[in-house]
């Protein structure tokens, strides 16, 4: 079988290594790809976001199976594009994936069906928006509508900043279009739990859970990032919470889906926090999550591009989606600077027992030598039977690989393990 996959990041070097072990794959290819994927699929030079190139290329190369995972080209209609082509494709198509895409969809979906989330208001308004905040208790929180490189979430600690906030997005264009309707929400607090799952629009299959590292720095500290590493599974995400949320949030919402005829196929990711009145939804995405994957697929013991193909064909309830019991942790080594500014273009060198547990984001490749080329460069994951060995696994990994102005957080999986030990 011939594979596409659309992305060029590490969640996408993750799956094409899981897709990779099916002995039915003849050939894999990524639009664009990076340096690093190279070493394992035939990177393409068409950008994800060309829906049209992308295509063209599935088609001339006659692709037997599209998976598309990053937000824009789905949110653009890329699964659509490929699907009219008759190329079966993993991915929701334009339609669903909204849920993503506007986040004024995801809260009116949530509020429509009586999914838990934060409690909001939508303004297209910046005047209304502005007097709204008078009446707000702080923090607050200020969504940007659209896509915004998942930068477009600001809270706000007080009046001043909540207005600043409203004014940069509405009318200073910070994210562009994607905040000229901005969502306000009240400021929930509680651990976060990502939760990936897989779905073909009836039944819902969550994958084992996680936990992101936003911030830059040790301790939670420093600006937002993409995220610095990531821990499966998540010991805040007990089985108690896993039904309730089953039960309240992920049912309801491939439910929800269908019954607005923007019927789900691909990997929905519940990105929750567990609030002192339970576990509400903080955001939807319509794909799975970097570096989540990082972790989650490390430990999926059933075969991925078989499940992959069941969300497309309708058949995942007959389908084995099985877990190892064990755990995973992925660092993420860094451009110093990141996420503002930073040099590229130093030379990665790992040694070679490392290679199959590290998945490069942002590398590219120039007379045979690997060059960083972005502010998350790659991801380190090791599993092992606890979290404490995987953890300490994964930083002994991180010694075997080394780049220029190398930076990692040394703190990846510590709030986890003090849960675990708790
Ligand atoms: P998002 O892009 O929606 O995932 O938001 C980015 C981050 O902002 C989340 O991971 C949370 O840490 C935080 N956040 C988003 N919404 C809220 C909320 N209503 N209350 C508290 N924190 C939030
Ligand atoms: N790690 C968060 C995301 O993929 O959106």
């Amino acid at each position: 079988m011939k594979i596409l996959v659309v992305g060029g990041g590490g969640r996408e070097h993750a799956v094409i290594k899981a897709i990779k072990k099916n002995s039915s794959v003849t050939e894999i290819y990524a639009c664009p790809g990076n340096g690093g994927i190279a070493e394992d699929a035939t990177c393409v030079n068409i950008k994800a976001t060309d829906i049209e190139g992308i295509v063209k290329f599935a088609v001339e190369t006659k692709i037997d199976y599209a998976i598309v995972t990053p937000d824009d080209p789905l949110c653009l209609g890329c699964v659509d594009a490929l699907s009219e082509k008759g190329i079966p494709c993993f991915g929701p198509d334009k339609k669903a994936a909204i849920i993503e895409g506007s986040k004024a969809f995801s809260k009116d979906l949530m509020k429509k069906y009586g999914i838990p989330t934060a409690k909001y208001e939508i303004f297209t308004d910046r005047l209304k928006a502005l007097d709204y905040l008078k009446e707000c208790d702080m923090p607050i929180v200020i969504k940007a509508d659209g896509l915004a490189l998942g930068k477009g979430v600001i809270i706000a600690m007080n009046l001043a900043e909540a207005e600043e906030a409203v004014n940069s997005m509405m009318e200073g264009k910070i994210f562009g279009e994607s905040g000229s309707r901005v969502v306000i929400e009240e400021f929930l607090t509680g651990p976060e739990i990502s939760v990936l799952s897989f779905t073909d629009g009836n039944v819902v299959v969550p994958m084992v859970s996680s936990m992101d590292h936003k911030r830059a720095r040790d301790n939670d500290e420093g600006l937002n990032t993409g995220g610095m590493g990531t821990v499966a599974p998540n010991p805040y995400y007990t089985e108690e919470v896993a039904k309730e949320c089953m039960e309240t949030i992920f049912v309801p919402t491939i439910n929800a889906m269908k019954a607005e005829g923007r019927t789900f196929k691909g990997c929905l990711y519940f990105g929750l926090m567990l609030t002192p009145k339970g576990p509400k939804v903080i955001e939807y995405n319509c794909r799975f999550g970097d570096p989540e994957t990082q972790v989650v697929l490390p430990l999926l013991e059933s075969d991925l591009l078989t499940i992959m193909q069941a969300t497309t064909s309708g058949t995942l309830a007959s389908t084995e989606v099985r877990f190892s019991s064990g755990s995973a942790c992925c660092v993420i080594m860094a451009s110093e600077g990141y996420p503002s500014s930073y040099e590229k273009g130093y030379e990665i060198t790992m040694a070679q027992e490392v290679k199959d547990s590290v998945y490069v984001a942002g590398a590219t490749l120039k007379d045979g030598k690997l060059l960083t080329s972005g502010g998350r460069v790659l991801g380190v994951t090791a599993t092992s039977d606890t979290l404490k060995d995987a953890v300490q696994k994964a930083y002994q990994k991180v010694e075997k690989v080394s780049f220029g102005n190398a930076y990692y957080r040394k703190d990846i999986g510590k709030r986890a393990l003090l849960k675990t030990e708790a």
